[in-house]
């Protein structure tokens, strides 16, 4: 985790890299000029550095150890500020470096600045024996604005904790172990946590979160988490799919597919690291989280194609495929969130193949109850600088989840629209609340290290729930 600071007065450049900004044809960005000039044009152009995005070039500098110059393209952007500060970071060799990256006459430029940094540096080296990681420990900006980087500061820390429980292998997160680690992340940053076990869930009934833990030794949890219980105004819920790991259950998956299954639970972790963000910086509305944890997994146990589950509330679902579980665990967990009454409920999840097939790597999908909440979020997610793009609640699209024994089966039966089919059998277990339900099949991973991405669970969601919530604030 690099540590992100304003630099003392009287600006210290000993054993430190220095971070400016080169735009495209090597003119110098504002606060390069002097690097620039003293820097040998003949490296440069050894290296084919042009200031394009993308590009980052050490040279070496009087004052301080080195120089690091980042490309910033036709145009310095809050986009290309953060991403060059990423490809920035990794580069350093010192333990300390400074930059004025975030003095760019841009919109933002210091949260660009910290974004990218802390996103940029992110490490998942809990498993590594060999080799040292980054170097940099330390980012000092020159003269940043203070309130915006204290709160980046905070929603990159989310963001951070949970790529952290997504990259954590399944064997060290079953439900019991990921609810405790939850609920100390929660019980720090002030939150009141509650973490149902597994007698609770019975007697509860949330038939449906069961069911589909009927196939693990590894029992389930549910995880609720509250953020200004008493307050009045406005009142944000949070439903997080949290599956441990989806071996696809008796529809067992192939192993291409399977690969990737620990990642299903980053809904759970994107919501709770959300809260947690919410509550550090005191946003005050009310929020109300609530996380099924379970595996999906084949033992003796497990549930059947064919077999009828009983959620909490809502219609009963006939199983017909047991890899579409995501949605069977959400109906419980919307069930349970709906108790509590809030104004708006959003679900994140790791939902569909189909939503990945349709949007990429990059994109998740947001589905609405109507297209104004579904505009407050689209707006959120562009004021965080996250990728979502609509897609339609189309209700001719639901007879094909009707089932023949009970009142609702967990797949339509042909392959196409399968975002859609999810979000409508979703759409069953909610009334007539404002929801928002965010399919992040596709970009929950990163593919590749660039800019602000490091290749592995990237933690999209995070801030486009923080922005959601001071939408909130603003409006109550
Ligand atoms: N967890 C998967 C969806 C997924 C796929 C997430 C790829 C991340 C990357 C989900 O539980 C699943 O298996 N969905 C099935 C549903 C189908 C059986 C209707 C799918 O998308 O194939
Ligand atoms: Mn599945
Ligand atoms: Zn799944």
């Amino acid at each position: 985790m690099v540590e992100i600071r304003n630099a003392p007065d009287g600006l210290d450049l000993t054993d430190a890299t220095l971070i400016v900004g080169m735009l495209a044809e090597n003119e110098p960005a504002p606060g390069a000029e002097e690097a620039y000039a003293a820097a040998d044009p003949a490296l440069l152009e050894l290296a084919k550095f042009e200031g394009k995005t993308g590009q980052a070039l050490t040279l070496p500098h009087t004052e301080a150890k080195s120089v690091v110059f980042v490309g910033l393209g036709d145009e310095a952007t809050f986009e290309t500020i953060r991403s060059g500060i990423g490809n920035a970071v990794r580069l350093v060799k010192t333990e300390r470096a400074v930059t004025n990256l975030n003095q760019i006459p841009v919109d933002g430029a210091t949260r660009a600045v910290v974004e990218g940094a802390a996103l940029g540096g992110y490490q998942f080296r809990a498993y590594k024996t060999e080799g040292e990681g980054l170097s940099i420990e330390t980012l000092e900006l020159v003269d940043g604005d203070e309130e915006s980087l204290s709160e980046t500061v905070i929603t990159t820390e989310a963001t951070n904790l949970a790529r952290d429980w997504v990259n954590t292998p399944a064997l060290d997160k079953a439900p019991a172990t990921l609810a405790e680690s939850m609920r100390e992340a929660a019980e720090n940053a002030g939150l009141t946590v509650e973490v149902w076990d597994e007698d609770r869930i019975v007697s509860e009934k949330l038939g449906a979160l069961l069911g589909v833990a009927a196939g693990s030794d590894r029992p389930p949890r549910l995880v609720l988490v509250e953020h200004n219980q008493d307050a009045a105004g406005a009142h944000l819920g949070l439903v997080g799919k949290g599956i441990t790991f989806d071996s696809g259950g008796l529809s067992l998956k192939t192993a291409q597919y399977m690969e990737e299954m620990k990642d299903d639970m980053s809904g759970a972790a994107v919501v709770i690291a959300a809260t947690i963000a919410i509550a550090r910086l005191g946003l005050p509305i009310r929020v109300t989280t609530v996380v099924p944890l379970t595996d999906n997994a084949v033992g003796g146990k497990a549930t059947r194609p064919g077999d009828v589950l009983r959620p909490v509330a809502g219609p009963t679902i006939e199983v017909l495929n047991t890899d579409a579980e995501g949605r069977l665990i959400l109906a419980d967990g919307l069930g349970v969130v709906r108790r509590y009454e809030p104004d708006l409920i959003i679900d994140v999840a790791t939902l569909t193949g189909a939503a990945h097939v349709a949007l990429g790597d990059k994109i998740a999908a947001v589905f609405g109850s109507d297209s104004e909440v579904s505009a407050q979020v689209l707006e959120a997610a562009s004021r965080a600088g996250e990728h979502f793009w609509e897609l339609p609640l189309f209700k001719d699209y639901k007879k094909s989840i009707e089932s023949d024994i009970a009142d609702i089966k967990n797949i339509s039966g042909g392959r196409y629209g399968g975002a859609i089919t999810a979000a409508l059998f979703l759409s069953s277990y909610v009334d007539d609340e404002k929801w928002v339900h965010l399919d992040i099949a596709g970009p929950a991973r990163s593919r590749e290290t660039a800019g602000e991405h490091v290749k592995g669970a990237s933690g999209v969601g995070v801030r486009t729930l923080v922005e959601v919530a001071r939408s909130l604030v603003v409006a109550s």
